[in-house]
């Protein structure tokens, strides 16, 4: 592994933006402005449907980071997400000149134990802000590892109005509840600034690498509800 200090992400204070104003921001940003019911678009958690199954290993290594101390923080999936997303390793488009991202990470239980054949589902913009809303362009999922590991190869996403870049996610474990949330970009702290459900906490561990960008961000699911 490379030396942890040449990721950037690290130390920065938790901004926190009022929930009621980011609901409708996100949602008409999203929209282009056009009209819609916004209510509760910011907090869906519209399930997933996968059965669940273990990946072979890839060998990544990953140890857990210090984020396995607290949850990860949920935001909700916007209106842009689309259920039964093909199984794959890459979500990379064979057309795109954008700057390849390799994002990879661990998913953890709340007493930071790696979950094995947990989902991972990530969707995101092109790199010219454009969700793909009739196919399944960005948009994959795979199954962690025997150690929690997942690794995704795609792109950086591009910007849409009203939001910084961002890389939507569901993730699951067997025995888990569901976490939606979204992860953010530290090399844009402007765009970041701007907007207004970006959270510190949710940013990736980011570091320039010869082909492109690694990324790394660990998953920390809730523990299932209704159990014993
Ligand atoms: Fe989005």
């Amino acid at each position: 592994m490379t030396s942890r200090h040449e990721w950037r992400g690290h130390g920065r204070a938790i901004k926190k933006a009022p929930r009621a104003a980011v609901s409708r921001r996100v949602a008409i940003a999203a929209m282009g402005g056009a009209a819609a019911t916004v209510a509760g678009l910011a907090r869906a958690q519209t399930p997933i449907a996968y059965e669940f199954i273990i990946a072979p290993d890839r060998g990544l290594g990953l140890a857990p980071t210090l984020a396995c101390t607290h949850g990860t923080v949920e935001q909700g999936e916007g209106p842009f997400y689309a259920p039964a997303t093909p199984r794959r390793e890459s979500l990379r488009e064979p057309d795109t000149a954008a700057a390849p991202l390799v994002l990879s990470g661990l998913v953890l239980a709340p007493d930071c134990r790696p979950v094995a054949s947990a989902v991972v589902d990530l969707w995101h913009c092109d790199e010219s802000g454009i969700y793909d809303n009739a196919g399944f362009r960005y948009r994959g999922h795979q199954f962690t590892d025997e150690n929690g590991a997942y690794r995704f190869e795609t792109i950086r996403p591009g910007l849409y109005p009203g939001r910084t870049a961002h890389i939507h996610a569901k993730v699951q474990g067997p025995a888990t509840a569901l976490l939606t949330t979204q992860v953010y970009f530290p090399d844009l702290p402007e765009q970041n600034f701007a907007d207004r459900i970006y959270r510190d906490d949710l940013l990736i561990l980011l570091r320039r690498t010869a082909a492109g960008w690694d990324a790394r961000f660990d998953f920390v699911v809730p523990a299932a509800t209704g159990g014993v």
